[in-house]
């Protein structure tokens, strides 16, 4: 079976992790969260007393933090530094200061290439989710897709991943994360010309898996 990589973005809550997991996991592809990545350097930063208000100061660090992700995608892991980073990089103080270290564009550049080096090493093909991949990381992916879906079901599906939290909050603070992350100067959240676009809003997610694993298999049968 030929290789095969395929680039998911969109914004936050349109089940991107759930569906592009599953899809590896049934094609047995890997599989790369990069927004765990920029989760990774952005929780190296604030551990390290970085001021993240400070972009000079978080370029000139971007190049210390050791990354590793690995892309089994029934288990994905994420170590910085050797330690595990799995829970600390879902914290809130680490979402509401992501959008600021992502931005930073040595930070980009870091990341970038190790996701480029993560894509290549995969000898089956790889899954990768994100913001920029399709425009970016991996302009050359076999498959693109963009996932979407309203502000309200975005934010009732991330109410319902975080314990305790309520509606409006949670609409508001992704809302605010999806601005920053799209008008940033660099590699902002964006749709590549050549993306198929998934409107998740009134879909389950059984329903939108299998419309990706179908569109990979037509791209794989056309290869
Ligand atoms: O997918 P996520 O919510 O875990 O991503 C966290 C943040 O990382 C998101 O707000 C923007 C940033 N990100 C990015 O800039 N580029 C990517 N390819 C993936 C994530």
């Amino acid at each position: 079976m030929e290789s095969v990589i395929v680039a998911i973005d969109g914004p936050s809550g349109t089940g991107k992790s759930s569906t592009s997991k599953a899809v590896a996991s049934a094609l047995g592809l890997s599989y790369l969260d990069t927004g765990a990545q920029y989760r990774a350097i952005t929780w190296w930063m604030i551990t390290n007393g970085i001021d993240v208000a400070d972009p000079d100061a978080i370029a000139s660090a971007s190049g210390k933090p050791v990354i590793e992700s690995g892309t089994d995608p029934s288990a994905p892991t994420i170590t910085v530094d050797g330690l595990d980073a799995s829970g600390p990089i879902r914290e809130q103080d680490v979402t509401s200061k992501v959008s600021a270290v992502s931005a930073v564009p040595e930070v980009r550049t870091r990341i970038t290439e190790l996701q480029r080096s993560i894509a290549k090493a995969a000898e089956k093909g790889i899954v990768v989710e994100g913001r920029d991949i399709g425009t970016t990381v991996l302009p050359d992916a076999d498959l693109k897709i963009f996932l979407t879906a309203s502000p309200e079901a975005r934010a009732a599906r991330r109410s319902g991943e975080i314990k305790g939290s309520d509606l409006t909050t949670t609409r508001e603070a992704l809302i605010k994360r999806d601005a920053a992350d799209s008008s940033r100067k660099t590699s902002p959240l964006a749709k590549a010309d050549d993306a198929v676009e998934v409107d998740t809003t009134d879909l389950t997610l059984p329903q939108v898996i299998e419309c990706v694993v179908t569109l990979v298999e037509e791209k794989r049968a056309a290869k």
